[in-house]
């Protein structure tokens, strides 16, 4: 059984860099092959066993939650059509999760937006998912997170080594060695964590990626947090005040797994070509043009 239950799905944020594709439809609602990237992260949750998943969204973005009702009408025409497949998909997506959504008001940061779900979450561990970051199925993270915050207590967060060059794209973390008792996960001691440095003041290469399990103590945290970086109040200041206030530990899994980002063009179409090339319906045939495609560029 797993000791975490809910998960925060932030969705709020204005997308700027995926403009002005996500000017009047919300950046989950982009389709990653068959399905809108928002669909992909709560499966992910519902894998995990986690059954409650709070989104916090914005203006305009009611097409999130409404992707996850039951559709009568839709599903009548596809059972009346005798499309067993298709339907069978637009139904699993309603039994997924128990879907709750709170509003942020103003995008003032990813910090602000997990302090809106304090009344939700209450006093217990939860996780939070961030849309842009998608995980393979065949690699999860949640599970190994859930079982290092039940063992350590605290908050975990999610790393990842990424290039050099590459870290003022995340967070990054200094990390200490830690022992725990989980089998086959890479655990270690954050000691410090900072947003989006310059590749010169990174602390190392292990960049922060979108899978959090925070203890509630965050709220409090979050509470007082000032604006930093971006004039925007972010996670990372109010999990690096816990890590230096030496009651509320932070510990980070290493995941070596495959994870995909959606949050800007480029690394949007790198996701949908692999999952694509992976899709078991379409995969095949989709390779097969993509060779041809490159071989006559
Ligand atoms: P990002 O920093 O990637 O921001 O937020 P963004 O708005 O999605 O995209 P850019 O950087 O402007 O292109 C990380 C996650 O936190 C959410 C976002 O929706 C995204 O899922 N977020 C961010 C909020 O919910 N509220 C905020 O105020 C900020």
């Amino acid at each position: 059984m797993t000791t975490v239950t809910k998960t925060v799905i932030p969705v709020a944020g204005l997308a700027t860099r995926f403009q002005p594709a996500t000017k009047a439809i919300p950046k989950a609602m982009l389709p990653v092959v068959d399905a809108p990237s928002i669909e992909y992260v709560v499966a992910e949750a519902a894998a995990a066993g986690i059954s409650d998943a709070l989104l916090i969204t914005g203006r305009g973005q009611g097409a999130i939650a409404d992707h996850f009702d039951s559709a009568p009408e839709l599903e009548q025409a596809l059972a009346d059509k005798g499309d067993e497949e298709r339907l069978a998909k637009v139904q699993a997506t309603n039994d997924l999760a128990r879907i709750h959504v709170v509003r942020q008001g103003e995008a003032l940061g990813l910090g602000h937006a997990v302090l809106t779900a304090a009344d939700h979450v209450g006093e217990v561990p939860f996780a939070v998912q961030l849309g842009d970051d998608l995980i393979d199925p065949r690699d999860e993270i949640l599970p190994a997170m859930i079982a290092a915050q039940a063992e350590l207590g605290g908050s975990v967060i999610a790393l990842m080594e990424v290039a050099p060059e590459q870290i003022s794209l995340y967070g990054s973390a200094a990390v200490e060695p830690v022992q725990t008792h989980l089998p086959d996960t890479d655990v270690v001691r954050v000691s410090y964590m900072v947003e989006k440095p310059a590749p010169e003041d990174a602390p190392s290469n292990l960049a922060m990626i979108g899978r959090y399990v925070l203890g509630p103590g965050i709220f409090d945290v979050l509470r007082t947090t000032a604006p930093g970086r971006g004039n925007e109040i972010q996670l990372t200041d109010a999990l690096q005040n816990l890590a230096a206030s030496g009651t509320h530990p932070v510990h980070g899994v290493v995941f070596r797994g495959r994870r995909y980002d959606t949050g800007n063009p480029l690394d949007y179409l790198k996701t949908v070509v692999s999952l694509g090339a992976d899709h078991p319906d379409l995969g095949e045939d989709f390779l097969a043009w993509l060779r041809d495609y490159v071989a006559g560029r």
